[in-house]
């Protein structure tokens, strides 16, 4: 696993600070990215979604040890977390069948969200916190959602804030279309895998930005990180692209 490190000496954001990005866990082992960030000790750490599947209920065995990640992370250092298109159920094992039955409702089980809340993170759907000099806020995805828009009311009231401003927004397209001209300080995502196969420094493929996508891995604008994330697989497999956290010092 990749530990990308940046600095943002110019960064308006509290100086200090050293924010971990764990994305696009997809409910797999934790264990290697709960020792990473143990290795990092960052002052906060921002899960930038899927880290898990569905959370109405259809993927609980799946999503079984994945969890523990949450609880891991809080003990490590105050943990952010908003969700992305897959714990939206999206896309997961169970495609077909959410193809048949479309749902424009996004459905988390009560279960899930006790457990999520429990654990200790800072659960932030389409919300924020403030906290340590700056505000913190999740924008969940739109993909499920009937015109596939995020919450552009909540964005809004978020980028008005006093206060310097970290959002986590799963999907790193939605920059460009939504966040760019808004005074957010800083937008972790995740969502591309890198471009899950990596030629002359540029991903290939990425869901919602399609063929040669522009953000894929790395700080854009110094305003952009995008993580690779954590998925591992053998089909389609990644070439030339670990699995990464990224670390944002100030
Ligand atoms: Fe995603």
């Amino acid at each position: 696993m990749k530990k990308s490190y940046y600095s943002l000496a110019d960064s308006s954001l509290p100086k200090g600070m050293r924010l971990a990005v764990v994305s696009d866990l997809h409910a797999q082992d934790p264990s290697r990215a709960i020792d990473a960030l143990r290795e990092i000790k960052p002052t906060h750490i921002l899960m930038a979604g899927d880290i898990l599947e569905a959370l109405n209920g259809s993927c609980d065995g799946k999503n079984g040890n994945a969890f523990s990640i949450f609880e891991s992370a809080a003990r490590i250092a105050p943990t952010f977390y908003c969700t992305g298109n897959h714990e939206d159920g999206g896309v997961h094992s169970e495609r077909r069948r959410w193809k048949r039955e479309h749902s424009t409702v996004r459905s988390y089980s009560e279960e899930n969200i006790s457990k999520i809340e429990k654990s200790g993170v800072h659960f932030l759907l389409n919300s924020y916190v403030t906290l340590d000099g700056m505000a913190v806020g999740g924008l969940a995805s739109g993909l499920i959602l009937e015109g596939g828009e995020p919450d552009l009311e909540f964005l809004r009231r978020f980028a008005e804030l006093d206060a310097p401003k970290v959002l986590i927004c799963h999907h790193p397209e939605y920059y460009e279309k939504y966040i760019r001209a808004l005074p957010i300080d800083m937008t972790v995502s995740g969502h591309a895998h890198g471009g899950q196969w990596r030629f002359f420094g540029r991903g290939v493929y990425a869901p919602g930005q399609g063929l040669f996508p522009k953000y894929t891995s790395g700080l854009y604008e110094g305003r952009l990180a995008v993580s690779r994330g954590l998925k591992r697989t053998l089909i389609p497999p990644r070439i030339f692209n670990p699995t990464e956290i990224i670390v944002i010092e100030t």
